[in-house]
Parts: structure tokens; C-alpha cells; sequence
């Protein structure tokens, strides 16, 4: 079993009749998806699933999980998803797979969020991953100019096909090659107040509890 397997798994034990279950994206995330799947058809374990993307939305209706809009709930009760990298704070980066804002928003109104990653996206500091921005196409082009300026190294996300990655929001993706974040709530508050942009693949405060896959097994963190 690889660890992005393993914590889908172990993450998926969280889950119990009646929740409503914010599903995340990404490939950490599809093992999660699959996993309540199985619960339910061979457990009888009853959710409903809020989706964070086109590509889960996709997975979970195949799997027979019933599904509703986040504007169709009162609440989430528990959300489980990837991340790109995750510091000692429980702050990350998340949006490798371009779904930042759509996690974000289910996020955000999760009484808990549980995150799911192998031991490599643990860090000491964030930054070496490409930090996603995604902006409104209208005066992009504006923006890469201002993040160059800025000395962030911007690159506009294409997809496999080289054409601009269009997100399910309908925006583009900025990648900031930024190596080091030494403040992120002042990078998140900069991109936060900078027009243009929709929101940042930053997510701090978010999560209580991060599963992360060793060789050995899978290993709880908790926030203190
Ligand atoms: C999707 O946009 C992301 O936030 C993912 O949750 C994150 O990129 C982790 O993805 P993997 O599990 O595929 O590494």
C-alpha cells in the first residue's frame, strides 16, 4: 500500500453515520473518496459528501455517495484533504491540483478539517512548493508583471496541453516560485488586499489534525 493510500485510509475511520463529509481533491484525497465508498456499500455507512472539484464531484458520483452543494448545507461537519506542504503551525499550502479556492470555501466552513499527507509534505518552513494565486483573467497578465516586480517569480499555470489552466472557478493559476516564506499571514494578507486576486493557496488556522504516512504506518499529529 503506497502512504497516500495509507492516510486515505486512516482518514476515512474519522467518518460516521449522518455527517456530512467535505471531500477534498487530489490524488491523496481519491484513496479518502474511495475508501468511504467502500464503507458504504459494504458497511452501510450513510454521508452525504460536499465535493471540492469537478474531478471528486466526478469520483464520489461514481461511487454512489450522495452529494450536495455547499450552499445546500447548514454546515460541513469534517472535511478531509491533501496539501502540498504542511509547517509545524498547521499552516499550508494547498492547490497543486488548481482546487485551492473550492477547498478553501468548504474549508471554511468546516467544524473540522482533517488533513492528509505523505511524510515528504511536511516542512519546516513553506515556500519550496509553488505557491498557487488564483486570479481573475481580466488583468492577469497585470498581475504577473507585479508579482515579477516583487521578485516572486510568477508562472502562469498551463495545463498538459500548454493552453491556460482554467480553474473550476473559471480563473487562472499563478504559480509563485518563492522557495522560503518567511511571514505567511503578511504573504497571505498582501495577496488577500491585492486586487485581481481570488485567493491563495495559503490556508492557515484551518486544521487541528494532519495524518501523515510514514513506511511504518500512518501517525495522528494534533495541533497543541
Ligand atoms: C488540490 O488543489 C490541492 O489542494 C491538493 O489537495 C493538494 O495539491 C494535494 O494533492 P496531492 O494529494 O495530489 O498531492
Amino acid at each position: 500500500m503506497n502512504l497516500k493510500e495509507m492516510v486515505g485510509i486512516e482518514a476515512a475511520k474519522f467518518v460516521t453515520d449522518g455527517m456530512i463529509v467535505g471531500l477534498g481533491t487530489g490524488s491523496t484525497a481519491y484513496y479518502m473518496v474511495e475508501e468511504i465508498g467502500r464503507r458504504m456499500k459494504e458497511e452501510g455507512l450513510k454521508i452525504t459528501g460536499v465535493t471540492t472539484s469537478k474531478a471528486t464531484e466526478k469520483q464520489a458520483l461514481g461511487l454512489g455517495i450522495p452529494l450536495k452543494s455547499i450552499d445546500e448545507v447548514t454546515h460541513v461537519d469534517l472535511t478531509i484533504d491533501g496539501a502540498d506542504e504542511v509547517d509545524p503551525d498547521f499552516s499550508g499550502i494547498k492547490g497543486g491540483g488548481a482546487a485551492l479556492l473550492f477547498e478553501k470555501v468548504v474549508a471554511t466552513y468546516s467544524r473540522q478539517n482533517i488533513w492528509i499527507v505523505d511524510e515528504s509534505k511536511i516542512v519546516a518552513k513553506l515556500g519550496k512548493f509553488p505557491l498557487p494565486v488564483e486570479v481573475v483573467p481580466y488583468g492577469h497578465q497585470q498581475l504577473v508583471t507585479l508579482f515579477d516586480q516583487k521578485g516572486y517569480e510568477p508562472k502562469l499555470r498551463k495545463n498538459e496541453t500548454g493552453q491556460v489552466l482554467v480553474t473550476d472557478g473559471g480563473h487562472y493559476i499563478i504559480d509563485l516560485h518563492l522557495q522560503q516564506i518567511n511571514d505567511v499571514p503578511a504573504l497571505a494578507q498582501e495577496l488577500d488586499t491585492t486586487v485581481g486576486v481570488v485567493e491563495h493557496g495559503l490556508f492557515i488556522g484551518l486544521t487541528g489534525k494532519v495524518i501523515v504516512g510514514y513506511p511504518e504506518g500512518p501517525k495522528t499529529l494534533e495541533k497543541r
